[in-house]
């Protein structure tokens, strides 16, 4: 067995639920990822939700001191790592400084962060959303993959979870994050059942006080089912998850949203102008989102549900294994 799968999975195997609060931009916060910290999942700092190199050497300062006090669950960054990306380099050296236990990358190849993630000990993980980038993840050498799958809030995937699984598993048996409207403790175990590791959680966790995001997006996010939603590569240049009502408001049209943008990351983090920070993005699992609640009790009310799952599974075991024993006697 590889040895940084096995690290990585341990990581989720003595974390309090088999969960990654995903990274999201403007969302994901020192706070937030610190709460996630603290209520025993793993938390991901996002890094171009720090406006400069300064900032985001503040933010990782302040994760990896609070990380240090919880010593527990390690902490994660995420870092653009498309070449078109022009912090790249100083961003490679905070991380080098701050050691997170698990670097993410997003919208490139990793291949770029693993010399120098793996020479400090971390694991590196890649966002994929095909078999394909799948492979390609793999050869560049990463320890984990995470699944970006259909009905995903941010940059969604298209395939379904289900299928995507199935195949990458043909040819991966190393650690599977997977992502795409896992909002419920019971989805958290069927991502475990379908052969992922752990569960990346996006939109269930913006509706939270320690998010960045305004309490008009929390109160969206709560009024909000899966028919709110439209996805659309219009406003970023890449196919997304977008609150309808966020898109009427910054005067979006039907015809424009079936345009691609171009996807360009120089100089600013957006491509378009709006997108993200007047265009709001949720995922299909938005539904289970049913009022603003601080990430502890969100973990908690996960882990209800999770332990809840596994006792209807014993259930099962047990009824299984009576009708067996039944079945021996009257042969
Ligand atoms: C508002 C928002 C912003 C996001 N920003 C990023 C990002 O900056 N980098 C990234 O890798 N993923 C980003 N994502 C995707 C998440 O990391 C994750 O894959 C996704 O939220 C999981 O699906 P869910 O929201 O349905 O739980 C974003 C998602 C949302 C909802």
């Amino acid at each position: 067995m590889h040895s940084a799968h096995t690290a990585l999975r341990a990581t989720f195997q003595t974390a309090r639920l088999p969960v990654m609060a995903a990274p999201m931009f403007l969302v994901s916060g020192p706070e937030l990822v610190c709460a996630s910290l603290s209520a025993g999942i793993v938390g991901t700092y996002a890094a171009p939700n720090a406006r400069n190199v300064e900032a985001l050497d503040a933010a990782l300062s302040q994760i990896g001191a609070h990380a240090a006090e919880c010593a527990g669950v390690p902490w994660a960054l995420n870092m653009i790592v498309h070449r078109s990306y022009d912090r790249f380099e100083a961003e490679m050296a905070l991380v080098e400084r701050y050691r997170p236990g698990i670097v993410t990358t997003a919208l490139g190849s990793p291949r770029r962060v693993l010399d120098r993630v793996h020479a400090y000990g971390g694991l590196v993980m890649a966002d994929v959303i095909s078999p394909a980038l799948a492979r390609k993840a793999i050869e560049a050498g990463v320890d984990g993959l995470l699944l970006v799958t259909n009905g995903a809030g941010g940059h969604t995937g298209q395939y379904h979870p289900f299928a995507f699984l199935a195949e990458v598993r043909e040819f991966w048996d190393g650690p599977i994050g997977l992502a795409g409207a896992i909002s419920t403790g019971s989805q958290i175990r069927a991502a475990q059942l379908l052969g992922a590791d752990f569960a990346v959680i996006g939109t269930r966790l913006i509706a939270t006080p320690e998010s960045m995001v305004s309490d008009q997006y929390r109160d969206l996010l709560v009024s909000s089912r899966m028919e709110d939603l439209t996805m659309s590569s219009a406003v970023s240049g890449v196919p997304a998850n977008w609150l309808k009502p966020t898109l009427e408001s910054a005067g979006f049209t039907a015809e424009q949203l079936k345009a691609e943008a171009r996807i360009d990351f120089s100089g600013d983090i957006v491509a378009a102008p709006k997108a993200w920070k007047d265009v709001w993005s949720a995922g299909h699992g938005v539904g289970a989102v049913r009022r603003v609640a601080p990430v502890r009790e969100v973990v908690e009310e996960l882990e209800r549900e999770y332990l809840a799952c596994l006792r209807k599974e014993q259930g099962d075991i047990s009824a299984l294994a009576r009708r067996h024993a039944d079945r021996s006697v009257t042969a």
